[in-house]
């Protein structure tokens, strides 16, 4: 009987630390040695030429998610995580929305009904709290933190989810007693309320104006005011998909401060611009997601937030509609303004390739930070044991890459639900050619390998950071 199961020879490993020709040897799933000339293995992977990264974990995606009347998503669990197993990933952290009256419990048995036996990668729920009553913070929430659901979206912003700021800290107060870690969507609902109003009265409904109605003040006080409430009560808090300079720098500074306060970016604010929405007839709407875009001075921004150190997340935040449907973008009422267009564009199996090319390849980001941005840090951040990294012990979550392989994004080529990509047409060097999880290939020589219903559920521990 072989020593291993598989061994992947030649390649170059990359962790969030260090970068070393090594062969990395499998057993029962697990990495079980990491070593030179390695071959007593039942099957031997020739990785010459390519580089042997953790497969990418995206703590943020939307999948099979209730967004509106007569709107329906793109992706289901199967298409959202065979999308993201061929962009690289092995791990995805979908929402699990608590519809207004709905207990916690009830909402996680519909969301594990759909996922359980349809993903192609491994998963984990963020708990989004729309109705923080009495029971939900002082019962449900601590025994669904204790159970591996140890992290939770709030928002400040969009109808029927904004919570006020005294519902914000009495969330962050439940979080800081049970060790659960909270993500807040930062802009300023009532003053997006007002924008909105008013582009109306002008007549500017089109997609474009959905930019002009959550400008970035919108966002910069919104941001300001999470870092303080979470202040008040002392607790650790991400801040996701940021945008711009001015939110940033909110960040850096409460860093600066000694806060506990992670940063997340995204794909669509290091390529996209605000000008993508100005698309003739409701083209823009392929591009509407919330923070907008904003322009080539805020993607800089974010690059700097990123090599700075102020941004540790790099996620997709893929919310999937199609567009050339009337249950997707062009939804009939979408048409009388941009406040009804649905919020979210597509991007789990291209954050990947994007913040290779546009970070690594092109100079700007180390391969050990792209590594840490795109899964270690996920799994540190969000209490995700043995996962993120190559070591001995930890699962077999293996990304090969191609670094010089040249591709250029195309809807064609995709595999996710949309029946668009925002980011078409982008020239990328560097893409994921297989995709192992604990062990197993799930995509290989561009095929899907995997199995539907190969993804398991995972539960969480505590947060890193916290106590
Ligand atoms: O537009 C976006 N980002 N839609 C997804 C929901 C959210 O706020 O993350
Ligand atoms: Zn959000
Ligand atoms: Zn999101």
């Amino acid at each position: 009987m072989a020593a291993f199961d598989t061994v992947i020879r030649n390649g170059t490993v990359a962790t969030a630390s260090d970068t070393y020709q090594a062969d990395v040897a499998i057993k029962q799933g697990r990495i079980a040695a990491i070593g030179e000339a390695i071959t007593d293995a039942d099957e031997i992977v020739d990785a010459s030429g390519l580089l042997v990264l953790p497969g990418g974990i995206d703590s943020h995606v939307h999948i099979s998610q209730p967004s509106g009347p007569g709107i329906v998503m793109a992706d289901d669990f199967e298409s959202a995580t065979r999308a993201a197993a061929f962009g690289g990933n092995t791990f995805v952290m979908p929402y699990c929305l608590q519809e207004k009256g709905q207990p916690l419990r009830a909402a996680l048995k519909d969301y594990h009904a759909l996922a359980d036996k349809a993903c192609y990668v491994d998963h984990s729920f963020h708990l989004i709290i729309a109705d923080p009553t009495d029971a939900v913070l002082g019962q449900e929430l601590p025994a669904l933190v204790a159970d591996g659901y140890s992290s939770l979206k709030i928002f400040m912003t969009y109808e029927g989810l904004a919570l006020n700021d005294y519902e914000i800290l009495g969330v962050l107060q439940v979080a800081r007693e049970q060790g659960a870690l909270v993500q807040i969507h930062a802009e300023n609902y009532d003053a997006i309320r007002f924008l909105t109003d008013r582009l109306e009265r002008e007549g500017k409904i089109a997609p474009y104006y959905h930019g002009k109605s959550r400008p970035i003040p919108v966002e910069r006080e919104a941001t300001h005011r999470a870092i303080s409430l979470a202040e008040l009560i002392d607790v650790p808090i991400v801040i996701v998909h940021v945008s711009n300079r001015e939110a940033m720098e909110e960040i850096r500074r409460a860093q600066m401060r000694g806060l506990k306060i992670h940063g997340e970016t995204c794909p669509q604010y290091l390529v996209l611009t605000e000008e993508d929405m100005q698309g003739l007839n409701m083209e823009g709407a392929k591009y509407v997601c919330s923070p907008p875009p904003r322009d080539h001075a805020s993607q800089e921004a974010c690059w700097e937030g990123l090599q700075q150190g102020v941004f540790s997340l790099f996620s997709s935040d893929h919310c999937p509609f199609r567009y050339d449907d009337e249950a997707g973008k062009l939804i009939p009422k979408g048409r009388t303004s941009f406040r009804w267009v649905p919020n979210g564009i597509p991007g789990v199996e291209t954050r990947l390739p994007i913040l290779f090319s546009e970070g690594v390849s092109k100079g700007r980001i180390s391969l050990n930070q792209f590594v840490a941005f795109t899964a270690t840090n996920h799994a540190k951040t969000y209490g995700l044991k043995g996962k993120g990294s190559i070591a001995i012990g930890y699962d077999a979550d293996i990304a090969l890459w191609d670094p010089n392989r040249t591709a250029k994004i195309s809807q064609e080529g995709l595999h996710h639900g949309s029946d668009y990509t925002p980011y078409e047409g982008i020239e990328i060097t560097g893409w994921p050619v297989a995709t192992m999880l604990r062990g197993k290939f799930v995509v290989r020589d561009g095929k899907l390998v995997g199995e539907k219903g190969g993804g398991r559920y995972v539960a969480r521990g505590k947060p890193g950071g916290m106590a």
